[in-house]
């Protein structure tokens, strides 16, 4: 949530600043602004609403400034408004200041604050933070090189939150200072000129050079320098990791909306995630694992913890690995899971989804394993994110980046790679079974299968336009085709607005089925065989009732009995999820579409939730 960018180098500032904001913005656009040093002295432009905006203020083009910060806002402490709007300065004018988190004491400090005669124009929580720099600066006696660092690092001191911050100073406008704690920033490293960003792909047209930051530490940047600190100021060493992604992965490349895009890129990111080692003869490696038959049969349960859509994922992880390894396994969601008190142990093994590995909630509930002592394992998508930095174990998904705020490649990709974890884990305890094999048989094949789903889009297009003005839409499955009913439910809530329910098929009688009536549009997902005749039972039940029905099945089934039916091809029930997704992930698409909606900045949301 905010999405924060920086530039120190020989080029103007304000382009720069503002192209990494628009390719930012899906991480909240309640709002945007820039600073930069123009003739020694700071300036601030920012607006209410869109980073497009930025565009029509009055003086923008003529900045000139070289050094600079901007900001896109996800309001939490205070309305969108343009005073609100970061970035923010000190009462003297002398620092200017860009955050992403929450800084819970900001009420204690800003009386402290104002206390010592500082004044607060907006109701944000980021306000405090110049101001304390301001109070520390000008209680230095000093006036060394170092004074600005200084100042950063003893108001840091004192901020409690999270917080990812930049920082220039009109009295040092050679330099900016960054730091971070719980929020995600990364640096990128150029010619003569250096970049902040919260995420890689804004940033990824100017260099794949990246440093990645841990907790606390602050970084003084200039032109042709990149300086690492620790809390206490002891200089530290850091190298630069090369990103392979390359930059046209984050451009829209001829399609209309980055979501479209990222649906039409999952054959490539299932194959990629598969990688090119895994095969039908050999067992399968993980380069990053070491686990041993010895602690695999020691283990009492699996906890799955994830937020969103990549909670939905692990759903399909619980399926395989209890099926495959029988271990019990629980999915929870991460801002539950961490405050009940969860059952955790030394024999627990516990496994986080995260796309961005920068989840609030997840990386806090990460750390509450760690302290009850089980062994952590991270899947993300983002190489050197946070919570890949926080866990014992990482692995990746190879989806690209993913910019669209719905999640869909980065789906099918978890889906995919927790399946090959659990046949991991069977090989490793010596599960023999047919199921293993002829699973990775079938995993091997499905890139293939998800292009021949991606050829149903016209006659998926064709059903959402009969659809996109209903008020409510049901989902119902059975078994797997369950989890992905919850996931096509959430799908097109967030896009398109349409309040939805996703129900277990068996379970609508309990309730459920006092909602529908004429005409509502019930959509059933039926992959596993074993359950089709009970799911077809209940959707009888809603069609007696006056329910429309779409069917998504690979089964032969007596189609004259639905309104419509879209089959999809046959595969291992172990990873349908992935094929049984994709109609219903273009159906949310072209509802949205329809209603004329922003596909891929869906109102009040924002990609990486990095606020608990
Ligand atoms: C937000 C996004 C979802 C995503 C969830 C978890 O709610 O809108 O698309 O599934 O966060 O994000 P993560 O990066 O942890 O997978």
């Amino acid at each position: 949530m905010c999405g924060i960018v920086g530039y120190i180098g020989t080029k103007k500032a304000s382009p720069i600043l503002i192209n990494g904001l628009i390719r930012l913005e899906y991480r909240g656009y309640d709002s945007a602004g820039i600073s930069t040093i123009e003739k020694e002295e700071l300036s601030i432009m920012k607006d209410k609403g869109r980073v497009k905006n930025l565009y029509h203020l009055k003086g923008i083009d003529d900045l000139t400034g070289t050094i600079g910060i901007a900001h896109t806002r996800w309001a939490t402490h205070g309305k969108p408004s343009k005073e609100n709007s970061h970035p923010h300065m000190d009462n003297s004018k002398t620092f200017s200041v860009v955050h992403n988190g929450i800084i819970e004491n900001y009420n204690e400090l800003r009386n402290f604050l104002t206390d010592n005669g500082y004044i607060f124009y907006s109701q944000t929580d980021t306000e405090v933070i110049p101001n304390l720099v301001h109070y520390y600066y000008e209680k230095d006696e000093k006036t060394d090189n170092l004074r600005f660092l200084r100042a950063v690092k003893n108001a840091c001191s004192d901020l409690k939150g999270s917080f990812a911050i930049e920082i220039i100073c009109k009295d040092y406008p050679d330099n900016m200072i960054v730091t971070r704690k719980d929020s995600p920033l990364v640096i990128g490293k150029g010619e003569n000129e250096n970049y902040i960003s919260s995420d890689i792909p804004a940033i990824l047209s100017f260099t794949r050079n990246f440093y990645l930051l841990n907790d606390f530490e602050l970084v003084v940047l200039s032109r042709n320098n990149v300086v690492f600190y620790d809390k206490d100021l002891n200089p530290i060493e850091k190298d630069t990791k090369t990103i392979e992604w390359n930059a046209s992965s984050a451009e829209k490349d001829g399609y209309e909306d980055f979501m479209l895009k990222e649906i039409y890129e999952q054959p490539t990111a299932i194959r990629e995630t598969i990688g090119a080692k895994f095969n039908e003869e050999t067992k399968c490696e993980f380069d990053e694992l070491n686990f041993t038959k010895e602690y695999l049969s020691s283990l009492n349960k699996i906890y799955i913890v994830a937020c969103g859509t990549a909670m939905y994922a692990g759903l399909a992880g619980k399926n395989a690995i209890e099926k495959l390894c029988k271990i019990p396994t629980e999915v929870d969601v991460a801002s539950e899971f961490r405050y009940r008190d969860p059952l955790v142990d030394d024999k627990t093994l516990c496994i986080f989804i995260s796309q961005s590995g920068e989840t609030a909630d997840t990386i806090a509930a990460l750390k509450l394993c760690k302290e009850k002592g089980a062994k952590t394992l991270a899947i993300s998508n983002v190489i050197g994110s946070s919570i890949t930095r926080e866990a014992d174990y990482s692995i990746y998904t190879h989806a690209g980046p993913e910019i669209a705020v719905a999640s869909t490649k980065a789906y099918t990709s978890q889906v995919i790679l927790i399946t090959i974890l659990s046949i991991y884990f069977a090989e490793i305890l010596d599960i023999e079974c047919e199921k293993v094999s002829l699973l990775k048989r079938d995993i091997l094949q499905l890139p293939k299968k998800i292009e021949e789903t991606l050829k149903l889009s016209e006659v998926i297009e064709e059903f959402s336009k009969k659809v996109y003005q209903e008020k409510d839409i049901f989902f119902l499955g059975r078994g797997i085709d369950e989890a992905v009913a919850k996931e096509a439910s959430l799908k097109l809530k967030e896009i398109s607005y349409i309040h939805s329910e996703s129900y277990p098929a068996g379970e609508l009688k309990h309730g459920p089925i006092a909602l529908i009536e004429n005409d509502i549009t019930v959509i059933s997902i039926m992959t596993d065989n074993t359950l089709v005749e009970k799911t077809i039972s209940n959707i009888q039940e809603v069609i007696t009732r006056g329910a429309k029905t779409l069917v998504i099945t690979n089964q032969n089934v007596d189609e004259d009995m639905f309104d419509r039916i879209i089959k999809i091809p046959e595969t291992n029930p172990f990873v349908s999820p992935i094929l049984s997704i994709i109609p219903l992930q273009l159906f949310s698409y072209y509802i949205s579409k329809e209603k004329g909606l922003d596909v891929d900045k869906p109102r009040n949301l924002a990609k990486s939730v990095t606020v608990e």
